[in-house]
């Protein structure tokens, strides 16, 4: 509940009662996952952030898919009108809660150099961005360099946007944690581990294979 329902039910008992009544009880044949992407619809028709900050991540939680979302967002076109739709698509880019624009293939690059491996500080981890794609450079040791694609394995949010505890990366969405040093998946166990983008040092320079 939101801090001002949570004052106005202290502040109003009787009316917040209904209210939250009228809440609870009138939608009652639409699953939760239905119900919260036609929050999204009517929270970008009348342009409330505060409104698609909270119930955009509970339609993820509910099982939407992020291409679900991203309709929700396209249905309020004819109500809300594009610049309401735009705003909401940044604000939902910025929660990760919109699909990625799929990787290229690492061949797919013409310009190979990623930069010299001094600019890569050890031991942190380092965001690229390259046409289609996001990259994350890791040093564990002064010479060598790993290059992953920056797509969390399990669905695709930007590891980018997570917490970096340095050699370690948290994904926000989901909270999957990935060791930097070997691309491994350490929480949970067994998860399938960072796509490793092939890369060589010539010269003291980082390259893509
Ligand atoms: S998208 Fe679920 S943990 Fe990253």
């Amino acid at each position: 509940m939101s801090k001002a329902l949570t004052y106005l039910a202290k502040a109003r008992p009787d009316a917040a009662t209904h209210l939250l009544g009228f809440y609870k009880h009138s939608v009652q044949a639409l699953d939760e996952k239905t119900r919260h992407l036609i929050q999204i619809v009517t929270k970008v028709t009348v342009g409330t952030e505060r409104g698609l900050r909270q119930y955009a991540p509970k339609a993820l939680k509910a099982g939407a898919s992020r291409e679900e979302i991203l309709d929700a967002v396209l249905m309020a076109f004819p109500a809300a009108g594009l610049n309401k739709v735009l705003d909401a698509i940044d604000i939902m880019r910025e929660m990760d809660l919109l699909p990625e624009i799929p990787d290229a293939a690492p061949a797919a690059v013409s310009d190979n150099l990623l930069g010299a491996l001094e600019e890569f500080p050890l031991q942190r981890m380092h965001c690229l961005q390259r046409p289609g794609m996001n990259l994350i450079v890791f040093r564990a040791a002064p010479d060598t360099a790993k290059v992953y694609s920056a797509r969390c394995p399990h669905s695709k949010a930007n590891l980018c946007r997570g917490t970096d505890h340095g050699e370690t990366v948290e994904c926000r969405v989901h909270n999957w944690t990935f060791d930097l040093a070997s691309g491994q998946c350490l929480e949970p166990a067994g998860g399938a581990g960072l796509q490793e983008i092939p890369s060589v040092v010539k010269d003291g320079r980082l390259h893509l294979a």
